[in-house]
Order: structure tokens, then sequence, then C-alpha cells
């Protein structure tokens, strides 16, 4: 078994912060949310890593380098375009060979080990009627909004359609598919859709169209696609529900640390509160400030004070005298400051390199 983990893709809807980064670099919790991916890769024994990538190949490869650092073997797949998901199945084709492959969004995130799902995809095709892929769906509230898995009796797969107006199910399809080398039939058979793209629901509509067994498993844990705003800062808050408390850095005696809080090595908190769940990066300075619940400071970082809470400051970024800043992105290396000691309250989505002065 192979994975391909699909890091390309254009980010539109991360925008500022994907103009300068791969959306799948974006930390959550301090970690890059496509690292999250690999161990779930390393953790369900597939070692065998292709990883797509596109505009933002260079800072994909530093990121993962030859992928020993997380017990895998990767190897890069460059997408000129982002074609669609089942075109970088086509493109893969030499690097998948005759394999069976999990195939992953690289900005999707899931509590749930893989492990289970790719024995119960393996059990079944040595079994009668085998099937010739798995898909996992989730119970979402608001199917409209998702690829929805109409299935029949024996919870087979009858139908896939994409955001439909009036939903067969309430069954979303994670972003996370288990495929024999039958896929590769299907991708070469498709066109693009409207949008230009080849589409993975097409292909996986072909594979049923042509008679083969599309299996299906639920997922009960959470499943979060990071590519927007809201679920990024979601994920954050549930990966820091999870974190070991550990203090590495300094703490000063004026300073109060309460709950689930993670201080790494050479931060420095002074005169300040941190209340869990949350982290200060390596190196950071928090000065006479409240750090509160689901914030993730990144390396380097200073928050001077200044209160935050929910949100996301990537390394290298200042936060100086902003009386609260909630439910925030802020990319790398920029600066928010505020000259005039009046209240105010902010919620921003702001990229690398900016400057923000609050009068
Ligand atoms: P999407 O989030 O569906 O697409 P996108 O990255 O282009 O984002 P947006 O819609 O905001 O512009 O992609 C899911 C994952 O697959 C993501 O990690 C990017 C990756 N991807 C590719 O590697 N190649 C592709 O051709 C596409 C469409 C996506």
């Amino acid at each position: 078994m192979k994975a391909l983990i699909l890091a390309g893709g254009a980010g539109t809807r991360l925008r500022p912060i994907t103009y300068t980064r791969a959306k799948q670099l974006v930390p959550v919790a301090n970690r890059p949310i496509l690292f999250y991916g690999i161990d779930s890769m390393v953790a369900a024994g597939i070692t065998d890593i292709g990883v797509i990538v596109g505009d933002t190949a260079a800072e994909v490869r530093e990121a993962l380098g030859d992928g020993s650092g997380f017990g895998a073997s990767i190897t890069y797949l460059p997408q000129d375009a982002p074609l669609g998901l089942a075109h970088c199945v086509l493109i893969a084709r030499d690097f998948l060979g005759d394999d069976d492959f999990v195939m992953y969004l690289g900005d999707n995130l899931l509590e749930q080990d893989l492990g289970a799902f790719v024995d119960a995809f393996e059990t079944a095709q040595g079994g009668a009627d085998p099937p010739v892929a798995q898909i996992l769906l989730k119970q979402v509230p608001d199917p409209h909004r998702f690829g929805i898995a109409e299935l029949d009796g024996d919870g087979h797969v009858v139908s896939l359609v994409e955001k439909p107006q009036d939903p067969p199910s309430d069954l979303a399809l994670v972003g996370v598919y288990l495929f024999d080398p039958t896929i590769h039939e299907a991708v070469r058979a498709i066109a693009p859709s409207e949008r230009g793209e080849l589409e993975i629901t097409d292909a996986i509509q072909w594979l049923i169209d042509a008679g083969h067994r599309v299996r299906t498993e639920l997922l009960t844990g959470w499943w979060i696609d990071t590519g927007k705003l809201t679920p990024l800062l979601e994920a954050n808050r549930l990966l820091l529900e999870k974190i070991e408390p550990r203090i590495d850095g300094k703490v000063d005696d004026e300073s109060t640390i309460d709950g689930r809080v993670v201080v790494e090595e050479g931060a420095e908190v002074v005169g300040s509160t941190v209340r869990g769940p949350a982290v200060i990066g390596a190196g950071a300075r928090v000065i006479d400030s409240f750090v509160g619940p689901f914030s993730a400071i990144g390396p380097d970082c200073q928050i001077v004070g200044s209160e935050i809470e929910h949100s996301v400051v990537m390394e290298g970024s200042q936060v100086l005298h902003i009386p609260r800043l909630g439910d925030s992105l802020i990319g790398r290396e920029t600066v928010i400051s505020r000259s005039r000691r009046r209240p105010a309250s902010l919620r921003l989505m702001i990229g690398d390199h900016c400057q923000v002065d609050v009068e």
C-alpha cells in the first residue's frame, strides 16, 4: 500500500495567507497541517508516500525533506496546474504502479487513525465481491456544502453528488480515499468538469457505473477540511485540546499558567497570564499580556500588553498593545501595533510581512 498526499492546489479560500505560503503548511497548534497527515499515514504502516506539489513545491520540499524525519520515504510529484484531484492520480501513475493506495487531501485533518480503515479495505478485498475503492463518509448537518454519497440498502455507493441542492443523504465525502489500480482506468476515461477540473467524484462514479464495487466506512471522530479560516481555527482548537502540558521555557513569578499549556524551550512569559489550551512557541516572548484559550503563538513572536484568544499567530509576528485580538489568523513576520491607548477589538486574517497600526 502506498500513499498519495495532495499538497498542490490554489488555496484561494485562504488568501491572503496563501499568496506567500502553502496552505498545507499553515500551523495548527504550532505544527503544519500537512505533518499530521504524514504522521497518520506512517501510523497506519504506509511509508512509501508520493506528495503532489504545485506552485509552493519548494516550501513543501523544505518542510518535509526526504521524509526520513517522519519515518517515511517521500517522492515529490510536480503538478503544473491544479487541474483536479483525479488529475493528481493521473500524473502519479508511474509512482503508484500497480499498488493499492490511500489518497489523502493535504489540508484535511482527521481525529481517527487510518489503520482500521486500511485493514477493513484489505479484508474486504479478500472476500466475495471485492471492492476496487473505499471512501470515508461523515454525517454532516449541512450536506449542501459537501460532496455527498447516496447509498443502497447494503451500504454500497450508488451515486456521488457535489454540493447538492436536494441532498440524497447527509453523508459527506471525507478527503481520504482508498483505491486499487482500477482507478487509473477511471481517471483516463473521465472528462473535465464545468470548472475545468478532473473530479475524483466523477472517477468514482465511473467505477460504480462500470459495475465495480465501492465500499464505504463511516467516520465517527471529527474531520476538518481546513481550507478556510473558520475550520482552520476550529482545527487549532481541537488539536490544542489534546496537547500534553509542558513548560520548557521561562515563566516569571508575576505570571500565571492555567490549564493545558505548552511553553516551548527559549520562550519567556513575563507578568502575564496564559490560560490553556494554548501553546507558546520556541523563542516567543509574552509580556504583560493575557493569552487565552485556543491560542497558538508561533516561534519568535512577541506579544506585549495585549489580549489574545482563539487565534493562530505565525512565527516572528508581533502583537503590541492590542486590547483584544480574537478569532484571528496572523501570518509570519507581521506587526500589529497600536499607538494610542484607546480600546479596540480586532478580528483579522492577514498575510505574511504585514504591518497594521491601529489608531
Ligand atoms: P481543494 O481545497 O479542493 O482546492 P484548492 O487547494 O485549489 O483550494 P481553493 O478551492 O481554496 O482554491 O484541494 C484539496 C487538496 O488537494 C489541497 O491540499 C490541495 C490539493 N490539490 C492538489 O494538489 N491538486 C489539485 O489539482 C487540486 C484541485 C487540489
